[in-house]
C-alpha cells in the first residue's frame, strides 16, 4: 500500500470535500487529515468516512513543529496543505491569527517536507493573492501577485515561500490558486452558505457596499478534480490557475438565490462595505486546460441548486455550527450593519447610497417587523431543477 497522503485542514470546506473525492475515485488511497479543529474544521464534515480504513483523523496545528515532525517522520507519499485562516473579514479584525497559520504553518510544513524527503508537496492557494481587476481581463500565472486584505497577503507569502523553497532547495512543490468556491460543507461565515442559511430562514442578506463587486465561482467538486489532477500530473515549481468561468455581480447571484428559493427581494439588505473590498476577480485557467485536460463541469445554476438543497435537507448539520459562538461572531460582523436602528448605517451622497438607502427602507416597510426582528423558523420548499443529484 501506498505511503498516505497528508491531508492538512481536511475537516474544512474544501478539504473535507477533497478528502471524500480521493475516496471515492482512488481504492489505493491512503489518507491522513491533520486539523486542530479551529471554529471552522468540522468532524461532521467527514463523519459518513470517519470509519474508512483508508482514512485516519489526527488532530494537530501546522504551526507546531513538534507535531509535524511526529507526522513527517513516519513516511508521507504527498503534502497537500488545505490548512488555513481563510476569511478574509475576519483577517481585517484580527490578522495575527493568519500569520500563523498560513505563513508559519506553511513553513513548518514546507521544513518537514525537505526534511523527510516528503515526495511531494501542493500548497492550496488562492486568486486573492494576484488583487483586484478592472471590469475587464482575467489572472494569468504571470500576473504580479498585489494582495489587498490580510488574508490575502498571508496566502500570498506563504506562496512565495514555497516558491522560494522550490528554487532553492530543489523542494518538489506545486502550487494552485483557484477562485471563490461553493458547495456542501461550507462555514456559513462566507457569502454564499450564509445567504442561503439566512434566506432559508426568511432573514435578511447583508449585501456588502453596491453589490457590484464580482467573484467567479465554481463548485467545489470541479476544484478537487483540479487538485487531483496537478497533485498527479502537475509540473513541479509551476503554478496553476483554476477558475469556473463563471462571473457573476454579488447582487446578481443573490438575485438567482432569492428566485430559486422563492424569496422577496426585501430580504436584501445593502450595508457598509467591507474595507479594502477587492472589486473583480477572474481566473485564466487556460494553463491547466491545456496541459492537464481540467476544465469546470458543473454548470453554475445545476450546482447551485444542489447546493441549496444540500442544505436545506441538513437541519442537524446547520443546528451543529449555529451555536453560541457562531452567533457570537454573526453579531460581531453584522449585528450594528443590519440592525434597523445602527446609527453607522448612513450613506452619503452617491446615487448608489441613495437606491441603497431606499431599498433598505423600501424592504424594511415590506417586511412585518416579526420577520426582520427574529424570525420563526421555517422550512421553505426549494425550487428544483430536473431530477436531484446531491452534490458531495
Ligand atoms: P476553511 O476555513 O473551511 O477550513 C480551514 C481548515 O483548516 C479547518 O478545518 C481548520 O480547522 C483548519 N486549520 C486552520 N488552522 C489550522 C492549523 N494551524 N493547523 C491545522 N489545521 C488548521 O477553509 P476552506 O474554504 O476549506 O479553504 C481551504 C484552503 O483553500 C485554504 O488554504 C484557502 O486559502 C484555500 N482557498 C479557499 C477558497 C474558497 O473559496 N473557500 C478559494 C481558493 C482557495
Ligand atoms: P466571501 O464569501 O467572504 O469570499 P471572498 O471575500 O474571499 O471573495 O465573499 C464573497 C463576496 O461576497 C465578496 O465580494 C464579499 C461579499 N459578501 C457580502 O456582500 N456579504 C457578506 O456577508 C459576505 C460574507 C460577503
Amino acid at each position: 500500500m501506498m505511503l498516505p497522503v497528508l491531508v492538512t485542514g481536511g475537516c474544512g470546506f474544501i478539504g473535507s470535500n477533497f478528502i471524500r473525492y480521493l475516496l471515492e475515485t482512488d481504492p489505493d488511497i491512503s489518507i491522513v487529515n491533520f486539523d486542530c479543529l479551529t471554529y471552522a474544521g468540522n468532524l461532521d464534515n467527514l463523519s459518513d468516512v470517519a470509519r474508512d480504513p483508508r482514512y485516519r483523523f489526527l488532530r494537530g496545528d501546522i504551526a507546531d513543529r513538534r507535531a509535524v515532525r511526529e507526522v513527517a517522520e513516519t513516511g508521507l507519499s504527498t503534502i497537500i496543505n488545505f490548512a488555513a485562516e481563510s476569511h478574509v473579514d475576519r483577517s481585517i479584525h484580527d490578522s495575527s491569527p493568519f500569520i500563523r497559520t498560513n505563513i508559519l504553518g506553511t513553513q513548518i510544513l514546507l521544513d518537514a517536507a525537505r526534511e523527510f524527503n516528503v515526495p511531494r508537496y501542493l500548497q492550496i492557494s488562492t486568486d486573492e493573492v494576484y488583487g483586484s481587476l478592472g471590469p475587464t481581463g482575467a489572472f494569468t500565472e504571470a500576473t504580479p501577485l498585489a494582495p489587498n486584505s490580510p488574508y490575502s497577503a498571508s496566502k500570498a507569502a506563504a506562496d512565495m515561500l514555497v516558491r522560494s523553497y522550490v528554487h532553492t532547495f530543489g523542494l518538489p512543490a506545486v502550487i494552485t490558486r483557484c477562485s471563490n468556491n461553493y458547495g456542501p460543507y461550507q462555514f456559513p461565515e462566507k457569502m454564499l452558505p450564509l445567504f442561503i442559511m439566512n434566506l432559508l430562514r426568511d432573514e435578511p442578506v447583508p449585501v456588502y457596499g453596491d453589490g457590484l463587486n464580482v467573484r467567479d465561482w465554481i463548485h467545489v467538486r470541479d476544484h478537487c478534480a483540479a487538485i487531483d489532477r496537478v497533485w498527479r500530473e502537475g509540473r513541479v515549481g509551476e503554478v496553476y490557475n483554476i477558475g469556473g468561468r463563471c462571473e457573476r455581480t454579488n447582487l446578481d447571484l443573490t438575485n438567482t438565490l432569492l428566485e430559486i428559493i422563492a424569496k422577496p427581494r426585501s430580504l436584501i439588505r445593502f450595508v457598509r462595505d467591507r474595507p479594502g473590498h477587492d472589486r473583480r476577480y477572474a481566473m485564466d485557467s487556460t494553463k491547466i486546460e491545456q496541459e492537464l485536460g481540467w476544465r469546470p463541469r458543473i454548470p453554475f445554476e445545476e450546482g447551485l441548486r444542489e447546493t441549496i438543497h444540500w442544505y436545506e435537507s441538513r437541519p442537524e448539520w446547520v443546528a451543529n455550527i449555529r451555536t453560541g459562538v457562531y452567533l457570537k461572531y454573526y453579531e460581531r460582523q453584522y449585528g450594528r450593519r443590519l440592525s434597523d436602528r445602527a446609527p453607522k448605517m448612513k450613506f452619503s451622497g452617491s446615487p448608489a447610497n441613495a437606491k441603497r438607502r431606499h431599498a433598505n427602507a423600501k424592504s424594511r416597510r415590506e417586511l412585518p417587523k416579526s420577520k426582520v426582528r427574529g424570525p420563526k423558523p421555517k422550512r421553505p420548499k426549494v425550487r428544483r431543477a430536473g431530477a436531484g443529484r446531491r452534490a458531495g
